[in-house]
């Protein structure tokens, strides 16, 4: 018995080590995948914001159309450069090459970018950038430490600088103060950010909404099955008892 418990601590580890790493404290992303409007938001700041720099090389224009409730006119319309075609993939001219040459290292293709890092890392990435001079683009990121990407939403967010408190040598994050104020109010910075997040975590499993319709589904199918199944057995065995 005791051994069998030390095992199961043993099998357990690397769980935990997983589940604690990182570091920064990371923000609950709160998203809504069935929130069909927070996704087009979210779809229309990744074309706008993200896409020149990083690629979806596995998101096609019109299978995003259809899982999130757009015509394939509005997709040409809001989403797509007038030389993309509606059945092309989210690339970008860019080169990897001139991305390591501008940034350093190149923008990583953004796929499944949520299922690498899990949506309340990005969630948090996205609103943790915060001024540092000594960066070549002025800013650095709370959960990745000199992180090559400019801050891309300073007009939205605006500016904010972060507050480290010293902890036996260790510099810990401690909170952001606002420096130059953006477009958008926290709450509504936040929203988008959450709704950016959600359209991450779409194209990193574009099937996950229709899983979870089909799940209830099924759901529902079990119980009925298990009705009929259990009255054909009382019939069954009626007489042998
Ligand atoms: C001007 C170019 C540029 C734009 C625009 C840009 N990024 Fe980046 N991004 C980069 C570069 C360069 C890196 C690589 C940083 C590194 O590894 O140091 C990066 C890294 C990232 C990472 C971390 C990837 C990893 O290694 O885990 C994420 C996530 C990310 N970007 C998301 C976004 C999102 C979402 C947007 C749109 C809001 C965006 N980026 C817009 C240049 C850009």
């Amino acid at each position: 018995m005791n051994k069998l418990f030390i095992a199961f601590i043993l099998a357990a580890v690397p769980l935990f080590g997983f589940a604690a790493g990182g570091g920064a404290h990371l923000d609950d992303a709160d998203i809504d995948m069935g929130d069909e409007a927070s996704l087009q938001r979210g779809a229309k700041y990744f074309v706008n914001y993200c896409l020149s720099c990083h690629s979806a090389q596995y998101q096609r224009y019109n299978r995003t159309a259809k899982d999130l409730g757009l015509t394939e006119e509005e997709v040409k319309q809001n989403l797509m450069f007038t030389t993309d075609k509606i059945g092309e993939t989210m690339t970008i001219a860019m080169s990897p090459e001139d991305g390591e040459r501008w940034f350093g290292v190149a923008p990583p293709d953004l796929s499944v970018i949520a299922r690498a890092r899990g949506v309340d890392w990005l969630y948090t990435y996205l609103r943790s950038f915060y001024i540092d001079e000594s960066r070549p683009f002025g800013v650095n990121n709370v959960v990745f430490p000199d992180v090559g990407m400019p801050h891309v939403f300073w007009e939205l967010q605006g500016m904010q600088k972060a507050v480290f408190k010293d902890d036996g040598g260790n510099k810990v994050f401690e909170k952001f103060e606002q420096v130059t104020p953006g477009s958008m109010s926290t709450s509504e910075f936040d929203q988008a950010m959450r709704d950016l997040t959600a359209f991450l975590s779409y194209i990193g499993e574009p099937i996950q909404m229709e899983r979870k319709r089909l799940g209830v589904w099924v759901l529902l199918f079990i119980a009925v099955f298990f009705g009929l199944a259990y009255m054909l057995k009382k019939e069954y065995w009626k007489d042998v008892h």
